[in-house]
């Protein structure tokens, strides 16, 4: 326990040890438990540090003895006594199990109310009620472990970055507009009426000042607000590492970054990844596994089967292919030992992607196909086909013919889904960097967005394509770091010369017009000798998430939203005041809707 400490207090409560036995100890905790045995009295005294048990025999004076018979779960208390090797067995599951504190002296500091739920390690309330009562539910052991470890990944992060020269520098949460391409969070002005500050969506456009400033390397542990669809892996408020750097190309960025992950690695778990990680190119990583953020633990590689198919009779399979679309597949080696309802799972994988479906096949002793494809892969072609699939007796092949990006898609969750059927996915952790994405992609209306944000910089080879109008296939300088199939960051190298910024805008349909209203404290910033400069943002709630093993990022988040945006404790987001409104000058056309009730409005109550 630290030195600095009140109330008298000598020892935290789990940090008490058979080497202690003997001592006079002043301990302050929660009531965690408490029981009478034949006028013996226990309480079990819980701090962050762990649980302790208290007890009060014949001998104890009357008055601490009667306050112990008067305490409730979570009853906040102060503890005289001295402690000893325990009377009874000594409970092996508890780190303090050998020891037990004698009685003298017992303040009640504060009274508990009945619990809504218990504070108990494993909690099966629903998690709206623990997010009502967070601060209860942080109370548990594993939310501590969780905020504790948080807190010293945290600064191991920081320690690491500050021995690389990076400078901490905290950019505005009132701002403009940023680049990320979400939905903004928006706040009124109320001395300027009609006028909004946008919450940032990251840091991007300040990191890039910064590096305009002359600051050479720049951190912060930064929060992020992005207005759109939840899901569980994100939140409406978060965390990011983000960091920039000058006169620096891919590799020292990566460099930096895998030094960081490594650093919150040791912190969390003692022990980190060998660096550097594995790189794929956007490209393979698509052609391979279908995805731009594969888990590697997978041994599972997807095949095009695209000239195969087109041999087949079979109409939907050229059809796809006629309209441009894609035929690839998976081979599952054993795949064919799984039962109907197993291979119904894996077709609805597919389906809940987005795919029209799966066909499949499985493949005999004899060489011979078997299941819905099979009557399509008689002769010559089928056995071409079976042939390009890499498939052998006792595999299951599995295919998926849609539109590219579909077909990709649902392949994707195909493999995972066969990679946990068939019991494949390797231990371990496999960490890889995704680089060269593509500078734009197409959305579902066809117009052209930029994949990562517009500052990013082409490929040096694939200027001139762009110059010359181009924008499918171009490459960009951008790259994400992926682990075990859960995308952690991402970042570029970016652009700094105005002449390739415009090229971008062009591509983008982005007139000069609307990119100096848009950007015009960036592009305003560049007519100054910008230095050449990339940089990464890392989302730390899916990192420490991971590191964890927690369920949910909700979980190492001290007090997240529910997945529709909800905080359940306050009751955010909430109607206000009509002449607040007044103020600033802003009239509400729909009715406001009742808010989530905040935890005062009711009673707690037993569960
Ligand atoms: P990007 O938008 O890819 O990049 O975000 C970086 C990382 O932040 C995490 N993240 C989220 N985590 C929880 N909830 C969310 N809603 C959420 N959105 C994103 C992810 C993601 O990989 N400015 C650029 C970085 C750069 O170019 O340097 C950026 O923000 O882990």
């Amino acid at each position: 326990m630290s030195r600095v400490r009140g109330y008298g207090r000598t020892h935290a409560c789990g940090e008490l040890r058979r080497e202690h036995a003997g001592r006079e100890v002043v301990l302050c905790g929660w009531v965690d438990a408490h029981r009478d045995h034949g006028g013996v009295r226990f309480v079990d005294l819980r701090d962050r540090e762990g649980i302790v048990q208290i007890v009060a025999d014949e001998e104890s004076p009357a008055e601490a003895r009667e306050a112990l018979a008067r305490v409730h779960d979570e009853d906040c208390l102060r503890v005289e006594g001295s402690l000893r090797v325990r009377a009874g067995a000594p409970n092996p599951e508890r780190a303090t199990g050998e020891v037990e504190v004698l009685v003298r002296r017992v303040e009640i500091l504060s009274r508990s109310e009945p619990l809504p739920f218990e504070i108990e390690d494993e909690l099966e309330a629903p998690e709206e009620l623990r997010l009502r009562y967070r601060y209860l539910d942080l109370r548990r052991a594993p939310m501590q472990r969780y905020l504790r470890l948080r807190s010293r990944a945290n600064h191991a992060i920081r320690e690491a970055l500050q021995g690389l020269g990076f400078v901490e520098v905290e950019t505005p949460i009132l701002t403009r507009s940023t680049p990320e391409g979400a939905r903004d969070y928006l706040v009124p002005s109320r001395v300027r009426p009609g006028s909004w500050y946008a919450l940032p969506q990251s840091p991007q456009v300040f990191k890039q000042l910064c590096m305009v400033a002359g600051l050479d390397r720049y951190f912060q542990i930064a929060r992020c607000m992005r207005d759109e669809d939840l899901r569980a892996d994100r939140q409406p408020e978060f965390t990011q590492l983000d960091l920039e750097m000058s006169f620096v190309e891919e590799d020292q960025v990566l460099e930096v970054v895998e030094e960081v992950v490594q650093a919150a690695f040791r912190a969390v778990r003692g022990e980190a990844p060998p660096v550097p990680f594995e790189r794929l190119s956007h490209a393979e990583a698509l052609r391979r596994f279908a995805s731009d953020k594969p888990d590697l633990r997978i041994p599972l590689e997807v095949v095009d089967l695209g000239e195969a198919a087109s041999r087949l009779e079979f109409r939907v399979f050229r059809e796809v292919l006629d309209q441009g679309g894609l035929v690839r597949g998976l081979c599952l080696p054993g795949g064919a030992g799984l039962s109907r309802k197993q291979i119904d799972g894996l077709e609805q994988a597919a389906r809940d992607a987005g795919a029209a479906g799966a066909a499949w096949c499985k493949v005999g002793e004899s060489g011979s196909a078997s299941g819905p494809l099979a009557r399509f892969l008689q002769e010559e072609a089928g056995r071409a086909f079976l042939e390009a699939a890499g498939a052998s007796p006792g595999d299951l092949v599995v295919t998926v013919a849609d539109r590219p990006r579909r077909t990709l898609v649902a392949l994707d969750a195909l493999r995972r889904r066969a990679g946990e059927l068939l019991d494949l996915v390797s231990p371990g952790d496999r960490l890889v960097w995704i680089t060269e994405f593509p500078l734009f992609e197409q959305d579902d209306e066809g117009a052209w967005t930029p994949a990562h944000h517009p500052f990013t910089s082409p490929v040096e080879e694939d200027l001139e394509a762009l110059r010359g109008g181009r924008r499918e296939g171009v490459r960009s300088r951008a790259y994400d770091l992926v682990w075990n199939g859960v995308e952690l960051g991402s970042g570029s190298i970016r652009i700094h010369r105005s002449e390739v910024q415009e090229v971008v805008f062009q591509a983008l349909g982005i007139g000069p017009e609307e990119a100096r209203e848009r950007f015009r404290h960036l592009l305003g910033a560049f007519r100054f000798g910008p230095p050449p400069h990339g940089g990464f943002a890392i989302g730390l709630d899916r990192l420490y998430a991971l590191l964890c093993g927690a369920a949910s990022i909700r979980e190492v988040i001290a007090f997240p939203k529910t997945s529709s945006g909800v905080c359940p404790l306050t009751g955010a987001p909430a109607p206000v005041d009509p002449e607040q409104l007044a103020e600033l000058g802003i009239r509400q056309e729909a009715a406001a809707e009742e808010p989530e009730a905040g935890n005062l409005e009711e009673p707690a109550g037993p569960a």
